[in-house]
């Protein structure tokens, strides 16, 4: 682990057993899993915001609490700030989820709807016990508020959820962590449930707590247009595994994987003078994954497919600095744009 490295995640895998029928608990078939999170590994530095995109069911939200230990890793390792998540006990999980907090995709069901919006932000400091006195909680409640765009802080306080909109409400969830001043936190589809109206608002708000408070973030999505829009790098996943990661403007300018360029040439060119070349994605992604691979797993729906994808499963490759691309024909000209 680098010294700017807030997290390291290396092989980390998250399988969760299929349930079977009698048949086949008669039968002497072993047990099957869903290779929901399969043998992923990426760093993110101090500060800056990593975006993760693919489609539903590509592993996504499991990955993603899989990080914080909201569910157990099947295995794998897991740093933050060089301290070994994946060891550490239920006591000392409770003072690293300081560091590392998560926002969710539902605002609404993710607030206590019986508590006002500062009796849920006192409660995360006391839990954390961040504060020394009753006084020092209301003007951190308040600044917290200010800093989330809640004003006035007093007004806002005391609503309930249920009196908020949507937007407001994904910024009581912002709120909550924001007030810890954690090192990185994981926001899981955090706009995809709010009015298209403001969107915008909670981008911006996401995108402040890197540049003013030095939070990284692990930005999981999929709509590529909203990960360009805030993050720094972007790995693209597909069935539990990442086949591309890079900075965001090379993924976009020159996307080599050709799930990738897919899911690009998809995406709506903001510049209408930039000219994109259309490639369709052949057949459909499978909802679960639990044979073992022996071949690429884009080969069923892959235009540029030859003999070898369909018998080895090709890994990440450095195709120039710091872009990475699971593809047998990465270095292939023709899929360079
Ligand atoms: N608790 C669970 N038990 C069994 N399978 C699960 C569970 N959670 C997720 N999965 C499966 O894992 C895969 C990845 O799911 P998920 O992480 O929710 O993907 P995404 O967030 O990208 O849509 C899917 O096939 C999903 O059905
Ligand atoms: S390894 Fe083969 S099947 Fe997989 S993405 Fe590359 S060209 Fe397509
Ligand atoms: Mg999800």
């Amino acid at each position: 682990m680098t010294k700017s490295e807030v997290l390291r995640v290396e092989n980390l895998k998250k399988y969760f057993p299929v349930k079977k029928g009698l048949a086949t608990l008669i039968s002497s078939r072993k047990m099957e899993y869903v290779r929901a999170v399969d043998d992923v590994s990426f760093s993110v530095p101090g500060g800056k915001n990593l975006g993760f995109v693919g489609e539903s069911g590509c592993g996504k939200t499991t990955m993603g609490r899989a990080i914080l230990r909201l569910v157990e890793p099947t295995s794998g390792k897991i740093y933050c700030e060089g301290t070994d998540v994946t060891s550490l006990n239920k006591k000392q999980l409770k003072s690293q989820r300081r560091k590392m907090q998560m926002i969710f995709q539902d605002p609404h069901g993710s607030l206590n709807p019986r508590r006002t919006v500062s009796e849920i932000l006192r409660q995360t400091v006391r839990i954390h016990e961040l504060a020394s006195s009753k006084a020092e909680e209301d003007s951190m409640i308040k600044d917290t508020l200010e800093e989330v765009g809640l004003a006035p802080a007093e007004e806002f306080g005391k609503r309930y959820p249920i009196l908020l909109s949507g937007g407001q409400r994904q910024r009581v969830g912002v709120a909550r962590v924001l007030i810890l001043r954690p090192k990185l936190v994981v926001a899981d589809e955090p706009i995809s449930m709010l009015d298209v109206s403001v969107r915008i608002g909670v981008l911006e708000l996401l995108l402040r707590m890197r540049d003013e408070f030095g939070i990284s973030l692990v930005y999981i999505t999929h709509d590529l247009a909203t990960a360009r829009y805030i993050c720094d790098r972007i790995a693209i996943m597909y069935l539990g595994k990442v086949v591309e990661i890079g900075p965001t403007e090379v993924i976009y300018s020159k996307p080599i994987h050709p799930y990738t360029r897919a899911l690009i040439s998809a995406v709506p060119v903001p510049d209408p003078t930039v000219k994109m070349e259309e490639i369709p994605i052949k057949g459909y992604v499978p909802v679960s994954v639990t044979d073992a691979f022996s071949s690429c797993r884009f080969y069923p729906r892959c235009l540029y497919a030859e003999e070898k994808c369909g018998k080895e499963e090709p890994s990440l490759v450095e195709v120039e600095p710091d872009h990475y691309v699971a593809c047998f024909r990465a270095k292939e000209r023709s899929l360079r744009a």
